[in-house]
């Protein structure tokens, strides 16, 4: 008898999984923390290299106008304006260059939430004293998150860092709902979308001040690609954490300048977009999502564990584990090595006072068989842990 709490096992992506070359003999169910390169993405990637190592003053003399096109690319499938759009090396980089750029004066207070992510969370309490909002991952909606945001501002609140969709919890936090009361209270807003492109159909929030994502996890972009839009108000105050040549020139090609770095990656970023689009976007969101429900659905059955409350569409689930699991920073990380040793299989686990969570992801590589047998042996490690 089929189990109705469990929703039929997604069949393959067609044309799906041989796109990547991921060991074959690894459960890859974290998706979400380092992405993967599908082989076109590489190929494209490995041209690009190819050509500035026969060429290097052709090349690097080319750069500038070749990234502000693979912007150009990149804004147009996103919906940006690409002139508020830059490229930078990742989501903790947007962080620190959104913080600096956000007007914080002596005497003004961040707000940030307890499913913030560890280096942008840092990056806040580095420039101004934080307030803390601890959202209980059983918040049963996008409602009572925005409650408890608002309800946790001060007179002093100034900027309010909040994840797009959070990593540990992996649901949405900065709705349009929220960002809207947030402005309409004069709070500079920055987003974390470190998850969004390639992910979510709108990736980019509407309504933000600054948001940054990454495109080297769900966009499938080689490392080291990520993206920060600044509304127009704020491009000005936009300064390079490591100034270079076209400094000048302002946002967004100031920040985007590096010398010579390997811009190679950026380049063949607007290839892993493209990909998607013609893989079919809405589908493959929708099957990544289904992956992911599939795995939280055989999970949620293993006595103690805890489905928690979820964003539709997105393509990653977390649960509670038993209390007394995972507790700690060190206990999660060796619950998380324990698992990926002995059984090869690779998943979040997030430390939480009480009993930390388990995050699954779905991507066109994963099968139904890995969430089940993760469902079969994850029982054994709880009882060990
Ligand atoms: C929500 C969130 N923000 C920021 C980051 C940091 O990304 P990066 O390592 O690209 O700076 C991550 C990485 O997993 C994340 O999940």
């Amino acid at each position: 008898m089929p189990d109705p709490s469990v929703p039929p096992a997604p069949s393959a992506f067609p044309g799906g999984p041989g796109l990547f070359r991921l060991d074959p003999g690894v459960a890859h169910l974290n998706h979400g923390s380092y992405g993967a390169v599908p082989l076109p993405v590489q190929e494209a990637q490995e041209v690009l290299r190819a050509e500035a190592h026969a060429d290097p003053d052709a090349f690097f003399n080319a750069v500038p106008e070749r990234v502000a096109a693979a912007r150009a690319r990149i804004a147009a499938r996103l919906g940006a304006d690409p002139d508020g759009l830059a490229f930078i090396a990742n989501a903790t980089e947007g962080a620190n260059l959104a913080l600096d750029a956000a007007g914080l004066a002596p005497g003004d207070e961040i707000l940030v939430t307890d499913h913030g992510y560890g280096t942008v969370v840092a990056a806040a309490a580095r420039r101004a004293p934080v307030t803390t909002v601890a959202l209980d991952p059983q918040l049963p909606d996008e409602h009572a998150v925005r409650e408890r945001v608002l309800a946790a501002l001060t007179p002093r609140t100034k900027v309010a860092v909040l994840d797009h969709v959070s990593s540990p919890t992996a649901r949405l936090i900065a709705g349009p709902g929220l960002l809207a009361e947030l402005s309409a209270r004069g709070i500079t807003t920055v987003v974390d979308g470190a998850h969004t492109p390639g992910m979510l159909a709108e990736p980019i929030a509407a309504g933000a001040d600054f948001w940054f994502g990454n495109l080297h996890k769900w966009g499938y972009a080689p490392s080291g690609t990520a993206l920060l839009a600044v509304a127009p108000g704020h491009r000005s105050r936009v300064r390079s954490l490591s100034p270079s040549w076209q400094d000048e020139e302002g946002f967004p090609r100031s920040v985007e300048y590096r010398a010579t770095a390997d811009y190679t990656g950026w380049l063949a970023a607007p290839e892993g977009l493209d990909l998607i689009e013609r893989l079919g976007a809405a589908d493959v969101r929708a099957h990544n999502a289904a992956l992911a429900a599939y795995g939280a659905a055989l999970l949620a059955r293993i006595p103690g564990i805890t489905p928690l409350p979820y964003t539709p569409g997105v393509a990653m689930r977390s649960l509670l584990l038993p209390p007394g699991t995972a507790e700690t920073q060190d206990e999660a990380r060796a619950l998380r090595e324990g698992l990926a040793a002995k059984t090869r299989i690779r998943v979040l686990i997030w430390p939480r006072p009480g009993g930390g969570g388990i995050r699954v992801c779905g991507q066109l590589y994963n099968r139904a068989e890995e969430y089940e047998r993760l469902a079969e042996v994850l029982p054994g490690f709880l009882r060990d842990a």
